[in-house]
């Protein structure tokens, strides 16, 4: 392996880019996306940035996330000051307006006086943040400590009757402080702050749109693939999908896409596959069908942590003899998203991780990593997915677990199983559709336990399986809670799960959250 990894924009174009300080992963994370709404791009630093590495970056705007700490802990985070020197503009949100505050000689008073939730916000002076916006406004506060004298050369613009300096600006050196939260939702202009902050303070470009995306990804990909060749695993999903497009666009037929089919996804998804990418974006596409070798392996594996484990292991092998016979493929295309390398890159302060091995990959099939999705949030990947004319169906589709149907079939796993479920989730994954909610819904699907029960179906005693409906709202996947679907369409999916496929008499509703359960079954 060698040779850094080539996503193709921000980092090697030239998007005005602002840096947000990392004082707290989820307020940051929220603020990133709220400047890219804005069309400018962002990036996300840990707070011990150093100012020669914020000046190495070049970006236009600076703005110092929220957190939880209080600036007086004893192990409160702190900046890097000289960062306030580079003469670059700089928006403080909460946290960040109390570092602002305290760094430029102002006072930060642990007032006693906590603000959380929703606040009325009196606009003193409207220079820059509040231009245009009405004198009184609902914001978003979350904070013990306050600002309650600000630096010299500031002007204070706002105030709520907790706080008196709950907005602060020095338009001369364009540093701006706001003690509320502009980047939720609840605050009622916060999004016309930050765009103020883009425009007045940092006189952006907004150009982060995604044909510029696009475009960049495209030129930077080209240079560097040359005439080599790159390899892109396609699962079907999002990620994988955008990215091979991406790259398609960018090399060709220089790109060789190889689908894995253990015979253990849903119902259609490879034909879609096949449809998607070798008919539609006429893409060199193997489809492995590998079905009876992965159906072989798994014979009377009924433990979930065995058939994961031998799924993994199938799948590299396969993945492996097909790679090798592909000439000069140097590159290998992964759909990392821009959350997988921030977590990468603040779990240990600044360190990024530049490239790695796909799924267990050995170290002896050596590529470079081709990352056309590595600056991106899971919103924008789709938005660039429609973009490049990917059907809906791909751009929206739940996560689906890398070993399929095998997770969600519990007990021994059969041809006959498999069609089972297959049947009756297409069944799932319809009706969901129909009644609009499946974009909504962060997973819906059937799962197959290893039981039989009584039915009488006709004239006739039945004895087969019951199919459990699983749907989750999510943000993450780390948490989720069961979907309050209506009783319609529950009646409506149970009706023609039971009527439509044959091995199943009985549908029950799994309405567990997680934690304590899981999302999937196993
Ligand atoms: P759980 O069941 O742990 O799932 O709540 C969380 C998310 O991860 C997906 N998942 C997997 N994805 N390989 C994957 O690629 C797996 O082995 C796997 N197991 C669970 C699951 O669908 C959910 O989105």
């Amino acid at each position: 392996m060698s040779g850094p990894a080539v996503s193709g924009h921000a980092s090697d174009g030239d998007f005005d880019r602002v840096l947000v300080v990392d004082f707290g992963a989820q307020y940051a994370q929220l603020i990133a996306r709220r400047v890219r709404e804005a069309n400018v791009f962002s990036e996300i630093v840990p707070r011990g940035i150093s100012a020669a590495e914020v000046a190495a970056k070049d970006p236009v705007g600076i703005i110092l996330s929220g957190g939880p700490a209080s600036v007086y802990a004893e192990d409160a985070y702190d900046i890097d000051t000289e960062i306030l020197n580079l003469g670059i503009p700089v928006l403080g949100i909460c946290y960040g307006h109390q570092i602002l505050a305290k760094s430029l000689g102002g006072t930060v008073a642990s007032t006693g006086l906590s603000e959380f939730g929703p606040a009325s916000l009196t606009v003193t002076d409207g220079v820059c943040l509040f231009k245009g916006l009405p004198e009184e406004q609902t914001v978003w506060m979350s904070h013990n400590d306050a600002v309650s004298e600000a630096p010299e050369g500031f002007t204070v613009t706002a105030s709520t009757p907790d706080a008196a300096v709950a907005a602060m600006e020095n338009t001369e050196k364009r540093m701006y402080g706001v003690q509320f939260h502009p980047e939720v939702g609840h605050t009622e202009f916060g999004q016309h702050v930050i765009e103020r902050f883009l425009d007045e303070g940092c006189r952006v470009r907004r150009t982060w749109t995604n044909a510029s995306i696009i475009e960049q990804s495209v030129a930077a990909i080209a240079s560097t693939v040359g005439d080599r060749v790159a390899i892109c695993g396609l699962s079907g999903g999002v990620d994988s999908s955008v990215a091979a497009a991406i790259v398609h666009k960018a090399i060709g037929d220089q790109l060789v896409c190889v689908f894995v089919d253990h015979g253990l996804m849903r119902q259609g998804e490879g034909a879609q596959v096949e449809e998607t990418f070798r008919n539609h974006f006429k893409m060199n596409l193997i489809h492995v069908k590998a079905e009876d070798r992965f159906f072989d392996a798994l014979e009377g594996v009924s433990d979930p942590e065995e058939k994961r484990k031998i799924i993994g292991e199938t799948f590299i092998r396969v993945f492996e003899e097909v790679a090798e016979g592909i000439d000069n493929a140097d590159y290998l295309v992964q759909g990392t998203l821009y959350p997988d390398v921030i977590e990468s890159g603040t779990k240990d302060a600044a360190k990024i991780k530049s490239h790695h091995n796909v799924g267990g990959l050995p170290d002896d099939i050596a590529f470079d990593l081709i990352e056309p999705l590595r600056d991106l949030f899971k919103d924008e990947v789709r938005s660039v997915g429609e973009e490049l004319g990917l059907p809906e169906d791909i751009v929206w589709r739940q996560p689906f677990p890398g070993p399929g149907l095998a997770v969600r079939i519990i007990g021994d796993i059969t041809r006959e199983r498999v069609s089972i479920l297959q049947a009756a989730d297409a069944i799932v994954v319809e009706e969901i559709r129909e009644a609009g909610l499946y974009r909504e819904i962060w997973q819906s699907f059937g799962v197959l336990p290893a039981i039989k029960s009584v039915g009488v179906q006709g004239d006739g005693r039945t004895y087969a399986y019951p199919l459990i409906l699983r749907a989750v709202t999510s943000d993450d996947a780390m948490t989720a809670d069961w979907a309050r679907l209506p009783y319609e369409l529950l009646a409506k999916i149970s009706t023609r799960v039971i009527n439509e496929v044959p091995g199943i008499n009985r549908v029950a509703y799994d309405i567990s959250s997680k934690p304590p359960s899981t999302i999937e079954w196993e």
